[in-house]
């Protein structure tokens, strides 16, 4: 997710240059590959370790705060977060195999959201304001966790990557077919 709270890229050539090594490319709406269901994660081997460090490098370089597998080309039900703003330390959060099991139903919120994967496009898309998640770490422990605030609403749009749809597929059709005329027409300029 690309959100408000949009990050500076850090000006340092020696870095950048380094974690370019394990960038990987973002998929683009309308990508056919983002319409697909991710599976669930079996195998914590360091494949997995890898895929998750530079969906990390990815992330940050992009920038954006939350990412789904599916958009680098792994449809791995897996995603990672970082809400933390740019004069504060990095916090990496790593949720696999990510399920909600309770939602605040009728309280919802509403956040401008923007996607690594249709980018420069911005909506307003209400959501549950709190939910209850059980995932995975990356060394495959369980947990369970309330979420509400930026988070929830984080972890909700990335949720949704998982099965295919994008934050666009929660807008009125007009408004959805409005948004990808416009996307369309940066992308072409932005080959040209
Ligand atoms: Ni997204």
């Amino acid at each position: 997710m690309r959100g408000v709270h949009r990050r500076r890229l850090d000006a340092n050539p020696g870095t950048s240059y380094l974690s370019a090594m394990a960038m990987r490319p973002i998929l683009i709406a309308p990508d056919p590959r983002l319409k697909q269901k991710s599976t669930t994660v079996e195998v914590f081997d360091d494949e997995l370790q890898r895929l998750i460090d530079d969906m990390f490098e990815t992330m940050y370089e992009a920038p954006g705060i939350g990412l789904a597998a599916i958009q680098v080309g792994e449809p791995k039900r897996l995603l990672v977060i970082d809400l933390s703003r740019e004069d504060e330390p990095k916090a990496p959060r790593v949720f696999i195999n990510p399920e909600i099991v309770w939602t605040s139903a009728d309280e919802l919120s509403t956040y401008e959201e923007g996607c690594l994967s249709v980018p420069e496009q911005y909506a307003e898309v209400q959501r549950p304001a709190r939910v209850r998640v059980t995932y995975k770490d990356r060394e495959g422990k369980d947990h369970e966790e309330e979420m509400d605030g930026l988070l929830a609403t984080c972890i909700q749009h990335e949720m949704d990557h998982l099965e295919g749809i994008l934050f666009v597929d929660h807008l009125s059709l007009a408004r959805r077919s409005m948004l990808m005329r416009k996307l369309a027409k940066s992308r072409k300029f932005a080959r040209v």
